[in-house]
């Protein structure tokens, strides 16, 4: 009898225990890195950021998209979303731009799902090329002549990898699959497509002198065309930074809980947007601000801290390079006060 008490009540603490420890976040929960900064913490920097640098008028919105010429360049919007699906915003967050190359990232890790990283590796590469991102020469001189998924011969090099029966399965794979990176049905921003399919003659050159070489993987002008409209996804900041967010969290999206893409594969991406995020930029990037980021000229960036979350910065006006000064200067000031840099063993705990 008093055995059968003595029993009945460690079950019971047992039950107490179990449900106290998996309703509380343990500093070991899996989705959170132990040296993620504090809530407290994340708020400061972003504030600070954002006061510090909203004055800042360096820069020129692209215009060789017609339409990007006419957005507000005073426009300017911050948004973190952390592996453990906190998020924190500031200024324009509800606005939509297009996401412009940010979205090569996406179709990198759609074409890695569907084919594997060796042979994406093999049918683009992952090289910088140095320069521009549009640049004719990069494709005629470089061995791969692809360089990487994020310059435009890459990146339609490697929409044209992707299966479909035809361009509007395809195009429609690529928005369902940027979806659900970003937890939330992404539609085309229709203004975007028509000024940039007008315009975007250099697109399908280099399309054909990727023909030439043999690296696009489909019919070329059909390949621009989606790759035309995958540029032209509407995103708002958080709904980028949730992007970035699921790519931190081993590839599942921290709000839906969906596993996006296999954790194996986030590495070899965040590998490019190392190499290859911010174009020609990307040397000065990574020894000023040392994490993987990704620039569109819609004025958008998204950088990646490994079991951390995500950062999307909006501000039009672009630098030489096409990466936008406003957004650029945000992340670096708010990655040196959390000790983001990656290539700093402080980022992973290790004091002085
Ligand atoms: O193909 C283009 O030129 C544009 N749709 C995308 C270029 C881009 O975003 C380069 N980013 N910095």
């Amino acid at each position: 009898m008093f055995r059968r008490a003595i029993k009945r009540r460690t079950l019971i603490a047992l039950v107490v225990v179990t449900t106290f420890v998996s309703a509380w976040p343990s500093p070991l929960d899996p989705r959170t890195s132990p040296v993620a900064p504090t809530h407290a913490q994340v708020e400061a920097a972003v504030r600070e950021a954002y006061d510090r640098f909203k004055n800042e008028t360096a820069g020129k919105n692209a215009d060789y998209i017609p339409y990007l010429a006419s957005v507000d360049p005073k426009l300017f919007g911050i948004a973190i979303v952390t592996t453990d699906n906190r998020s924190l915003t500031e200024g324009d967050v509800n606005y939509s731009f297009s996401i412009q190359s940010i979205s090569k990232v996406f179709s990198q890790a759609l074409a890695i799902d569907e084919l594997g990283a060796d042979k994406v590796f093999e049918k683009v590469g992952s090289e910088p090329t140095g320069r521009a991102f549009n640049s004719v020469l990069a494709v005629a001189d470089m061995p791969s002549h692809t360089g990487n998924p994020y310059v435009n011969a890459g990146a339609i090099a490697t929409v044209s990898l992707i299966s479909a029966r035809n361009p509007d399965e395809k195009w429609n794979k690529i928005l369902g699959f940027y979806s659900r990176f970003a937890g939330e049905k992404l539609s085309l921003i229709d203004q975007v497509y028509k000024s940039e399919a007008a315009t975007n003659t250099g697109n399908k050159a280099l399309s054909m002198l990727l023909a030439k070489y043999d690296r696009i993987y489909a019919d070329p002008f059909e390949s621009v065309d989606v790759y035309t409209k995958q540029c032209s996804v509407g995103v708002n900041v958080t709904q980028l930074a949730r992007m970035g967010a699921t790519l931190a969290n081993n590839g599942k999206n921290p709000a839906t809980g969906e596993q996006v893409i296999k954790a194996e594969d986030v590495p070899y991406i965040l590998s490019t947007m190392t190499m290859a995020g911010l174009y020609d930029g990307s040397g000065g990037w990574a020894w000023h601000v040392g994490i993987p980021a990704k620039s569109g000229v819609g004025g958008g960036i998204v950088a990646v801290v490994p079991g951390k979350g995500a950062i999307a910065v909006f501000a039009p006006p672009l630098d030489e390079a096409g990466n936008s000064v406003k957004a650029q200067k945000v992340i670096e000031y708010v990655a040196r006060k959390l000790n983001y840099n990656l290539f700093s063993p402080r980022s992973v705990g290790l004091k002085n």
